[in-house]
């Protein structure tokens, strides 16, 4: 097999006045290439603190992890947008190629064609502060995967939009993250935004959080997922999950 990334026994506590905090426990998984993990668990239960980990930011107590290459390209997707709102939607969606002096006009060309694919052909020259929040996260999307990353982190990316957007663009951005063929991790709260979205399903316990089940997930990429009788069974599974 493939894997783009393990994650072996990862351990991490906090110290705090009050006495030390363990976040996570004993975290074991592994990432194939082009797969998307989704990461659920209860609020405060330590998914940003493994992503953050993941992500080189902060060390574990102990546990390591591996990824398939030496230097591998992050990209780390958060829940607000981070545009620069005078630049124009072209120029954030380049900023990552910039910053990197990987950019050409073959890369250009790729990020235009990104954009215009995806519901922001009228927008490329627009100021990014005139688009509403459901855009303003697929440009944060296409600027991050314009890097052609290793992996894409993303941290409960879509919690600071309303219900209707996210539906749409739970779609679009799994769409996105396919046809790129990026792996990627996704850490929601939302069991349906795991289920729309990730070809395997982590759940967490509450803290010390350690890994309660995993959930190879049965749909194809290409259907509407609602619509399939399973996923009613898994979505149930994964709540009582989190609510024992
Ligand atoms: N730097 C820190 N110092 C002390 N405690 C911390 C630190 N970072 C996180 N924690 C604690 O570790 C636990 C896990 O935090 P984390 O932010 O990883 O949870 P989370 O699952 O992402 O929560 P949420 O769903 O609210 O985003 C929490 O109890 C938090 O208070
Ligand atoms: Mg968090």
């Amino acid at each position: 097999m493939n894997y783009k990334l393990i994650v072996n026994n990862i351990h991490k506590e906090f110290d705090t006045k009050s006495g030390s905090i363990i976040a996570i426990s004993d975290i074991s998984f592994d990432v194939k290439a082009g797969e998307i993990v989704a990461i659920v668990g209860p609020s405060g239960c330590g998914k940003s603190t493994l992503l953050n980990i993941i992500a080189g930011l902060d060390n574990p107590n102990s546990g390591n992890y591996y990824f398939d290459t030496e230097n591998p390209k992050i990209a780390y997707m958060l829940q607000t947008d981070a545009l620069l709102p005078w630049k124009s939607v072209l120029d954030n969606s380049l900023i990552g190629l910039k910053i990197r002096k990987e950019i050409n006009e073959e890369k250009i060309s790729k990020v235009k064609n990104l954009l215009k694919e995806y519901g922001l052909k009228d927008f490329i020259d627009k100021k990014a502060s005139v688009l509403s929040g459901g855009m303003k996260q697929r440009v944060a999307l296409i600027r991050s995967l314009a890097i052609e990353p290793d992996i894409l982190l993303l941290d409960e990316p879509f919690c600071a939009l309303d219900y209707c957007t996210r539906l749409s663009i739970e779609k679009d951005v799994h769409k996105i993250i396919k046809d790129s063929n990026t792996t990627s991790i996704i850490i929601t709260h939302d069991i349906e935004e795991a289920l729309n979205m990730s070809d395997r399903i982590i759940v967490l316990t509450n803290r010390p959080s350690v890994i309660k089940k995993i959930y190879d997930l049965p749909f194809d990429d290409n259907i509407n997922r609602r619509s399939l009788p399973n996923y009613e069974t898994i979505y149930n599974s994964i709540w009582e999950d989190l609510n024992e």
